[in-house]
């Protein structure tokens, strides 16, 4: 007998979609599934103004098929040169749904990220001021910093502080990875939300290392030890408003990904529903599912859940391409490390 699941059209609240051809090859693989994505800005160069913005969203309808419904939720990235002014104009007329903290140097494309916060004051001021979301890399860049310990020291140095220092400011921990950004999260009722990847609720940091390294399971912040992963799992699966679904889906062709010097980022767009499912079924939470990928997200955001749903069936193992094709190169697919068996029907 097979088993449904009808949950509303979920949404992806941390998405790269990236520009060009591969923009025109993973939009889709998003589509089907969400209603929704905030769209990260780290392209090169960085969408950094209003103006740049508004040029990507028109790029990103253009790239989608006919038919899709898919609505992007556009970011800023914040540099020391943002002005407070184009930022407010930005969110004043809906072009914006948050802007993107990356510490400088953090992870792909960070170079233009903030060195000095002070320099970021006033923005941060004015978004606290209407309300505007900041989606937070959580990571120090220091090297001094061990790369595993880096979103723990991130939350005691930066993050702590800046909120201390911006109250009002609405900040959503992307990515989080470790138990202590669950507990900075479940500590805290005010203005804070994380998200959590499909990924990191599957792999530790033995699955990247252990028998052979796999740059496919290579992302940042880094998976870390088993207990932050239960940590996760427990988080996203507890019904929590404050947790819901950032996929962090982050495509790099086959060749940048299999170098001596990889790039990061897990690319999970295609099969994300399916393997949340199946981890949310492990952890006895199917009834919380829609919490996390379609209620939580836009209750933080203030926006209303979609209207639409889509259906979950659990049968035969599900079958999904190992790579799509991209005129940029292949892309490899997250492969979970065991067989799925709910499929988006
Ligand atoms: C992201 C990317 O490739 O743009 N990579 C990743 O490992 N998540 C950047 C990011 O979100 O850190
Ligand atoms: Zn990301």
């Amino acid at each position: 007998m097979s088993q449904i699941l009808t949950l509303r059209r979920p949404d992806d609240w941390h998405l790269h979609l990236r520009d060009g051809a591969m923009l025109g090859a993973v939009l889709p693989e998003s589509a089907r599934h969400f209603a929704r994505a905030i769209i990260m800005p780290n392209l090169v160069p960085p969408v950094v103004t209003a103006r740049d913005a508004r040029a990507y969203r028109e790029r990103i309808l253009t790239a989608l098929p006919e038919g899709m419904d898919f609505t992007p939720l556009m970011t800023l990235y914040l540099t020391e040169e943002t002005d407070p002014d184009d930022v407010a104009a930005a969110h004043a007329e809906g072009l914006i749904t948050a802007v993107k903290l990356y510490p400088a140097g953090a992870t792909t494309n960070s170079a233009s990220g903030v060195r000095d916060f002070d320099k970021v004051r006033p923005v941060l001021e004015k978004m606290a001021e209407i309300g505007l979301p900041l989606c937070v890399h959580g990571e120090v860049t220091d090297p001094e910093i061990d790369i595993f310990d880096r979103e723990a020291v991130f939350i005691d140095r930066v993050l702590d502080p800046v909120r201390r220092a911006t109250p009002g400011l609405r900040v959503v921990m992307e990515h989080i990875t470790t138990r202590d950004g669950v507990e900075y999260v479940t500590a805290n009722d005010r203005d804070l939300a994380a998200t959590i990847t499909t990924h990191h609720l599957v792999i530790n940091r033995n699955h990247l290392l252990v028998g052979g390294i796999k740059p496919h399971y290579y992302c940042l912040p880094v998976a870390k030890r088993e207990e932050h992963r239960l940590a996760l799992r427990r988080a996203a699966t507890s019904g929590d408003a404050r947790f819901f679904l950032g996929t962090d889906s982050a495509p790099h062709t086959d060749p940048l990904k299999q170098s001596a010097c990889g790039c990061a980022g897990c690319f999970t767009a295609p099969n994300t529903m399916s393997i949340l499912a199946h981890v949310f079924e492990e952890e006895n939470a199917l009834n919380r599912l829609e919490g996390f990928t379609s209620l939580h997200g836009p209750a933080f955001y203030g926006l209303p859940p979609n209207e639409a749903q889509i259906t979950l069936t659990k049968g035969d193992t599900v079958t999904y391409p190992d790579k799509i094709e991209t005129d940029d190169g292949p892309v490899t697919v997250f492969d979970p490390g065991f067989a799925l068996h709910w499929q988006v029907t």
